[in-house]
């Protein structure tokens, strides 16, 4: 099958999404967030998120339905999260695509969040040359990934050995006393100086490299940064915020650039491509494209709406999963909160 017609549904974290397309075209992207309901929490709360879900799952399923301007029984498949992410949230999404693909008589396909991230692209860029080097980077995730076929091959090179890179944003807003989701407001206050304090690139020193090259780590320039405000606090010393922000931001960027560029140098590889909800950040993009044409790589971006949690990524990943003619999931499909990037479908 060629161009199939695939409805995918994510849910793994606190973003509802159902996604419609045919083939390589986006017909529908409809995403519900809840994101406003963790706010005074400063993170995600897992059992809020799945409510949130389950409320929010009907109403966008139909307005997706509707933006498609299709009806269910055209549908080729139906594709959903089946891992890794929040275990109750994920739930919702594998109970609502099973009953879908069981009352419209559709095939089901449990698929893997992280894979759907790189399969975005396609409706965007068009076919993602491989072998690629795939940078994800979220609240939930940060993976550097060798892709060698988005529906049957990716081998997971890297990840954090702590917290993920979004999580390191939202905390270091906290300590910042910035509102949560912290990324797009440090993004935004970042306006200092990103040489004037030097903090920490975690996993960059020599020792660190034998074993974890390809690996990330966060906590230390968390906790540095923290140390560094309170030390200004409790001393007294008048500091410009935008300089913190910018001095943060610019470890979180230089690492992850650093990091994938040289991935894809010593694999051999001339492709990248980011995704995640930090894949949105101005300096990150700035600095990617900036190292990427020194070492003669070249970047694939997909809009900011489309790298951060959404359906059209489960729906990309299923359209090609269905056009290689793989098995559908089996009935007793069930949700896997923590999933090798590895096992793209289930
Ligand atoms: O992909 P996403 O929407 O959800 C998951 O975590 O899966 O990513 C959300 C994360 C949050 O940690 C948020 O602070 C971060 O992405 N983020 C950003 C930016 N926009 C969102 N981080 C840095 N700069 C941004 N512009
Ligand atoms: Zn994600």
């Amino acid at each position: 099958m060629s161009e199939p017609l695939v409805l995918g549904i994510e849910s793994s974290c606190d973003e509802t999404g159902v996604g419609i397309v045919r083939g390589r075209d986006l017909l529908a992207n409809q995403v519900a967030s809840s994101v406003e309901l963790h706010a005074r929490f400063g993170g995600v709360v897992p059992e809020v998120a799945s409510r949130a879900h389950l409320e929010a799952m009907v109403p966008t399923l139909e307005r997706a339905l509707a933006d498609a301007d299709i009806d269910p029984g055209e549908l080729d498949a139906v594709a959903v999260t089946a891992g890794p992410g929040l275990m109750g949230a994920l739930v919702v999404g594998v109970a609502a695509a099973k009953a879908c693909a069981l009352a419209w008589g559709k095939p089901l396909y449990g698929l893997n969040h992280l894979a759907g991230h790189v399969a975005v692209d396609l409706v965007d860029h068009g076919e993602v040359p491989t072998p690629c080097i795939a940078l994800l980077v979220s609240g939930g995730h940060t993976n550097l990934l060798r892709v060698d076929d988005i529906a049957s091959s990716i081998t997971e090179i890297g990840t954090t050995i702590d917290d993920a890179a979004g999580e390191a944003y939202d905390k270091v807003a906290r300590v910042l006393g910035l509102p949560y989701p912290g990324g797009p407001v440090i993004d935004k206050a970042a306006t200092g100086d990103p040489i004037k304090i030097n903090f920490p690139r975690g996993l960059t020193a020599r020792k660190d490299l034998e074993k974890h090259r390809w690996d990330f780590s966060f906590s230390g320039l968390k906790t540095a940064v923290a140390r560094w405000v309170e030390t200004r606090e409790r001393d007294g010393e008048e500091f410009e915020l935008g300089d913190v922000a910018a001095s943060f931001q610019e470890a979180v960027c230089d690492v992850l650039t650093a990091k994938a560029i040289d991935a894809c140098v010593e694999h051999g590889i001339e492709h990248l491509l980011i995704g995640g909800g930090v894949a949105a950040n101005s300096r990150l993009r700035s600095l990617l494209a900036e190292r990427a044409a020194v070492a003669g790589v070249e970047l694939r971006t997909p809009r900011p709406i489309l790298c951060t949690d959404n359906g059209a990524m489960i729906a990309a990943l299923g359209a090609e999963v269905v056009r290689r003619g793989l098995p559908p999931s089996a009935a007793d499909l069930g949700a896997t909160s923590s999933l090798p990037a590895s096992r793209i479908t289930l």
